[in-house]
């Protein structure tokens, strides 16, 4: 079907690695107008190259750390000023370190609650001031972490959750404007190759994430027995971006994980 993309206005937070990247260029085979917002400048420049070679209608690269709210509505000044009022926003920006809770420290904490909540807040609350005359569609990027009570991953975890809830009642608030905001929980997902990861990914050094034996022991563990791949992440995304796919969906987590989480 036609997820009638082609054309719209698209922030994706965070989409110079990984996750981000694939979800940069499907909107991009979709035919978006993309505003790639991320630390990274130099890897949102070669993502950029590819989702032109694939179709976006036109992207951008505006380098943004989302933790900054003055940065954040720089931002979206661009986006709008550029290709019109935005359409989605996809807040993907994350991080983590993997580390039992008493291994970590209060600075540790509080760069994680920056970084995958204050940074969604700021990107929200700039988007919906604009796209609650408009309409649209925020997908806001979680994690199985936020469901399932993960080692080491203590107040990761909790941001997730926390993402989950503030997007059920952002839901909630807005649906009377033609906003429709959900959520995607990525499990386990690795990047295909170092090309596909810039230095502020949180893949830069994976054994510091997983050893090989600790992948291969998740892979066996998930029902669909395989590691999940950023191009995984995409469709997930793009479905619930689309009007016409999705036009009576809201205020929904939808875990995209190999079946790690399965919530009735
Ligand atoms: N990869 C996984 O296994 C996994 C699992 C569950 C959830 N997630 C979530 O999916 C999302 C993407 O994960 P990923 O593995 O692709 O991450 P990644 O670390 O590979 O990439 C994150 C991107 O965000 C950018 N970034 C980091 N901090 C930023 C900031 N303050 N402002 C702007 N840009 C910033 C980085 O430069 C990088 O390009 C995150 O929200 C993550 O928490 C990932």
């Amino acid at each position: 079907m036609d997820l009638e993309l082609a054309g719209k206005s698209v922030i994706v937070t965070g989409g110079a690695s990984n996750i981000g990247r694939a979800i940069t260029l499907g909107f991009a085979r979709e035919g978006a107008n993309i505003t790639l917002a991320d630390l990274d400048a130099e890897q949102a420049d070669k993502v950029a190259v590819e989702a032109r070679q694939l179709g976006a209608a036109a992207i951008q690269v505006v380098p943004t750390d989302v933790t900054d709210i003055e940065q954040v509505q720089r931002m979206v000044t661009t986006a709008q000023s550029s290709y019109g009022d935005v359409d989605v926003l996809i807040n993907n920006v994350g991080w983590d370190q993997l580390m039992f809770f008493m291994q970590t420290s209060p600075d540790f904490w509080r760069k994680v609650v920056e970084i995958n909540f204050i940074g969604m807040l700021n990107c929200t609350h700039t988007v919906l001031e604009r796209m609650v005359k408009t309409g649209g569609a925020i997908v806001s990027i979680s994690s199985d972490a936020s469901r399932q009570g993960e080692p080491k991953e203590a107040v990761y975890g909790a941001m997730k959750a926390g993402i989950n809830s503030f997007m059920k009642t952002i839901a909630r608030e807005n649906g009377r404007y033609g906003v429709r905001c959900n959520v995607v929980c990525p499990g386990v997902t690795i990047p295909e190759g170092d090309d596909e990861i810039g230095v502020n990914s949180m893949w830069v050094d994976k054994d510091n994430m997983f050893t090989e034996e600790q992948l291969t022991r998740i892979a066996g563990g998930l029902p669909l027995k395989k590691l999940g791949r950023p191009r995984d992440v995409t469709g997930a995304v793009l479905f619930l971006s689309s009007q016409a796919a999705a036009g009576y969906i809201t205020g929904q987590v939808l875990s995209v994980s190999g079946g790690y989480s399965m919530i009735g």
